[in-house]
């Protein structure tokens, strides 16, 4: 018992000096998310009363749930992985829980809200949100006799931050339309720069002191931007994604990680890791039949079949859209989101820790 409890105050001073004071904390796990379609789980639809009808959902959860997939997402499995309930979407106002944390994230979410844009709910008003719900609960757990879902210790030393941002960054720099190369990269930039102010937001007003950043995927890979964006003669890449479209986001995480560089050098009473979703995510394509995928650039929900089977205005969901059979391994679900069989993967990898920077893993982060 004594050799015990010296062996406790040793590690206690350790995380003391560490500036990781768990403080008055019961060491449960509790996730905050924020990003893009990518780890929606329902913000989307509930923020504009939007339903995202089937196929959606009808691998795991044999109903519409909001998420763009056939099933799980990726921060689903990783919630399962971590013994927490899936993440309860922020603006979801029936059967919420918020205990093991929030999912603020919202499909078609940029790095900045655009009001005169079509998603107003960037990652600035979820960080914004996120406030709100903090002060909200503190305001609740002071009223008389109302139980408190998440204690303030556990908001600053139990909480991990969670951002997988800059997806749809990419895709306005494209779309905005005769920018040059040069201009993209420094819009790119500015995109990688405004999640490094969500951090540092997170941590001076939030309290947020443990961040889980990732950067973003290959979408010169996806089927819709093969589809839609590709011209004759652009070039393809060895896995037989639109070059360019790729060279934008590895242009876009080189930024991150700078970022993240800087917020670690800087966050010196917080851990910053990167994890490199363009790597998990390339990987899936690249070596696809590693991984039992047949054609990884064809979207199994969609229309016009081979090579990409995505058509604008008839895409998953719609009426004139239709679904490969149950049971078939895709790596895209709808041409844009990815389908449960390739969420497992990459939520295997991100938990694996060989992909972070600094080599950490979620398990150990969060606990
Ligand atoms: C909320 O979730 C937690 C953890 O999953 C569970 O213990 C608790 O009973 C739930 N609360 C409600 C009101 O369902
Ligand atoms: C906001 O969205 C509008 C409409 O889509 C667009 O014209 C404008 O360039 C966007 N502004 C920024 C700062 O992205
Ligand atoms: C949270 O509360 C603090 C004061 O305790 C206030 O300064 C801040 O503006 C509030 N933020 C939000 C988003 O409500
Ligand atoms: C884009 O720029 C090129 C050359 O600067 C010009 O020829 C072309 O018309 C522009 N296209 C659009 C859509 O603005």
């Amino acid at each position: 018992m004594r050799s015990r409890s010296s062996i406790g105050v040793f590690v206690l001073l350790l995380l003391q000096l560490s500036g990781l004071m768990p403080g008055m904390t019961d060491g449960r796990c509790i996730v905050f998310n924020f990003g893009d379609s990518n780890s929606d789980t329902g913000n989307f639809i509930a923020a504009y009363g939007l339903y995202l009808g089937p196929p959606s959902g009808r691998r795991f959860f044999h109903h519409p749930t909001g998420r763009w997939s056939d099933g799980r997402l990726y921060i689903d499995f990783i919630a399962e992985k971590l013994k927490i309930s899936y993440l309860s979407p922020y603006m979801e106002s029936s059967g919420s829980n918020f205990t093991s944390g929030v999912n603020l994230a919202v499909a078609g979410a940029a790095v900045s809200s655009n009001k005169t844009g079509a998603i107003p709910l960037g990652l600035d008003t979820q960080v914004n949100q996120f406030l709100h719900f903090k002060n909200r609960t503190r305001d609740l757990a002071a009223g008389a006799g109302a139980a408190a879902t998440i204690s303030e210790g556990e908001f600053t030393h139990d909480a991990v931050y969670s951002i997988d941002a800059g997806q749809n960054d990419v895709a306005l720099a494209f779309l905005a339309g005769n920018l040059t190369l040069p201009e993209i990269n420094l819009q790119l930039a500015a995109a990688a720069a405004r999640i490094g102010d969500a951090v540092r937001a997170l941590h001076a007003t939030g309290g947020a002191r443990k961040f889980w950043v990732y950067n973003t995927g290959p979408i010169g890979c996806l089927p819709q931007t093969l589809a839609l964006r590709q011209k004759p003669g652009d070039e393809l890449d060895a896995a037989g994604c639109l070059a360019a479209y790729n060279a934008a986001a590895r242009q876009f995480n080189a930024e991150l990680a700078a970022v993240c560089r800087r917020l670690a050098a800087d966050l010196d009473d917080a851990v910053v890791v990167c994890v490199d979703m363009y790597g998990i995510k390339y990987d899936m394509f690249l070596n696809h039949g590693r991984y039992g995928f047949d054609r990884p650039l064809m979207a199994c929900c969609g229309h016009g079949g081979p090579p990409y089977n995505y058509a604008n205005l008839k895409t998953c969901g719609q009426p004139t859209a239709t679904a490969c059979p149950e049971g078939e391994r895709h790596v895209s679900w709808d041409g844009v989101h990815y389908t449960e069989d390739a969420n497992a993967i990459v939520a295997e990898k991100v938990l694996s820790g060989h992909f972070s920077t600094p080599r950490v893993k979620l398990t150990a982060l969060c606990k």
